[in-house]
């Protein structure tokens, strides 16, 4: 079974270990979340998870590292681990916003193989969308570094000039689809639901729109022309939603984000 060491078992790093447990890649067993407040992985531990304090020990007993600490944090977390990390049997993936294959290069020193991803928490559930770079020299692992990120959820390899990109459009974009439904359902309840049930209704309806875009590939335009019956109600609040700037102002968000990295 794979070993996988998680360093920083904060929100995203306990979410990627729950994540890969779940999907069955490896189990909880094997693998050991880390944090510097142990009481805090409590949780985790009694979910089966190997728990710790010790980075060092973390990484000698694992093939596959996950950084999952703070960006500020990474690049002394990395020259922690130097004096263990082995060419050719570890492999160190880097989830952390911000910080570049050349700056953890330059603190891990030649040999071992360096990854990006950019998941987001949907991880916890498989559900994640991730976007993968991959040091030049990486070969072969760039694929099994893919296909750990595809057991939990969407994964796709993308060029790391693309990662401030990523972030803001999958890691940020939960937020910006969270605040849709949340909205939904705000509208929902004035026209007569309870929030359980409008919440509900528009969660499901959420995800029935994606499913039906990831299923048949088509551009959302089409299936909005299928539910727009000419003076009908849908294209009456469509066309409300744009005259308030409802695209405009994702837009404006999402460039917003982009220009805070
Ligand atoms: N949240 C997201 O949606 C998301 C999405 C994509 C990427 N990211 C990136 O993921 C990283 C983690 O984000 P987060 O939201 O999970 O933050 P977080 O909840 O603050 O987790 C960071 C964890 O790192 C631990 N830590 C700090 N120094 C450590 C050390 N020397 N050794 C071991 N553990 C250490 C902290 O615990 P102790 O203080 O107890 O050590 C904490 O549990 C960030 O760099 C962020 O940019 C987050």
């Amino acid at each position: 079974m794979k070993k996988v060491a998680i360093i920083g078992g904060g929100n995203l790093g306990a979410s990627i270990a729950q994540g890969l447990a779940k999907s069955g890649w490896t189990t909880a067993e094997n693998i050991i979340v880390t944090r510097r407040h142990l009481d805090r992985l409590a949780g985790l531990s009694a979910q089966g998870f190997r728990v710790g304090d010790d980075n060092l020990l973390a990484v000698r007993e694992s093939q596959w590292i996950v950084l999952a600490v703070k960006p500020w944090q990474v690049l002394e977390v990395i020259r922690e681990l130097v004096p263990v990390l082995v060419p050719g049997e570890h492999r160190l993936i880097s989830v952390v916003t911000g910080i570049t294959i050349a700056q953890m290069r330059e603190a891990c020193g030649p040999g071992v193989p360096l990854f990006r991803a950019m998941p987001n928490t949907a991880i916890a559930i498989q559900e994640s969308m991730t976007c993968v770079a991959a040091d030049k020299a990486s070969g072969a692992d760039r694929d099994l570094v893919l296909s750990l990120f595809q057991e939990l959820g969407e994964a796709i390899l993308i060029d790391e000039a693309l990662m401030d990109a990523a972030t803001v459009l999958g890691a940020c974009g939960i937020a910006y689809a969270l605040r849709y439904i949340r909205a939904s359902s705000q509208g929902g309840i004035q026209i007569g639901f309870d929030s359980d049930t409008a919440q509900l209704i528009a969660s499901q309806t959420v995800k029935g729109a994606a499913a039906l875009l990831m299923a048949n590939g088509q551009h959302p335009e089409h299936e909005i022309d299928k539910v727009t019956t000419p003076k009908g109600c849908t294209i009456a609040g469509l066309n409300e939603m744009e005259h308030e700037g409802f695209s405009s102002s994702l837009i404006k968000g999402i460039l917003t984000s982009f220009k805070q990295i």
